[in-house]
């Protein structure tokens, strides 16, 4: 079955213009389901077609593939969890905002620390619930198939590429962060914080 790209939750945000959301959710984010959907269907393809003695890690048509289904795949997810925690009152509430208080000393130490992380990543940020070591951990990618950590579930993810904020913002990075805290949808990350805990 092919993936269908979800919707928007939410109308508008502040800050952060219609016109850039048309283009990350209806161009950019739609681009990568559309290629997730085109690679997956090629994979099974050449899984069924008995080519896979080819296979080759300097190039073959298999590592081309799997290298662009990560790209791809990854893509759409992090987009869905970006697009997923925004459009909110930005007030923090929750069982989340307590973990986030033990474990970090404070709210402002954690939104320093996120926020900051915004700053020394070029693609995405991400808080997650780590399954291994049972602890809320913020990670950071270079792009959508790097810097990810297999069993750590995000809570809440932002898109730092440029295409997320330089039509609203030119090169104030930090102004499109502060803003992106202030759409955050705190109730939302919370539900995400009880589902990734159990
Ligand atoms: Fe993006």
């Amino acid at each position: 079955m092919p993936y269908e790209a979800k919707p928007l939750p939410f109308a508008e945000l502040k800050g952060i213009s219609q016109k850039t959301m048309e283009i990350h959710h209806d161009k950019l984010y739609a681009g990568y389901v559309a290629k997730k959907n085109e690679i997956q269907e090629k994979l099974a393809k050449l899984a069924a077609s008995g080519e896979l003695a080819s296979a080759n890690q300097t190039h073959s048509e298999l590592r081309a593939l799997k290298d662009g289904e990560t790209f791809a795949v990854n893509g759409v997810y992090l987009h869905e969890w970006y697009f997923d925690v925004l459009g909110g009152d930005g007030v923090p509430t929750g069982a989340l905002k307590e973990a986030i208080e033990n474990h970090y000393g404070s709210l402002q130490n954690f939104l320093n620390y996120f926020s900051a992380c915004g700053l020394a990543a070029r693609g995405w940020v991400v808080l997650a619930w780590d399954s291994h070591d049972r602890e809320l951990r913020v990670y950071t990618g270079d792009s959508h198939n790097q810097g990810g950590v297999w069993g750590a579930q995000p809570i809440i993810v932002l898109d730092v590429y440029e295409h997320a904020y330089f039509i609203d913002y030119g090169a104030e990075r930090k102004t499109y962060i502060a803003d992106f805290w202030k759409n955050l949808n705190w109730k939302k990350a919370d539900e995400l914080y009880l589902a990734a805990i159990q």
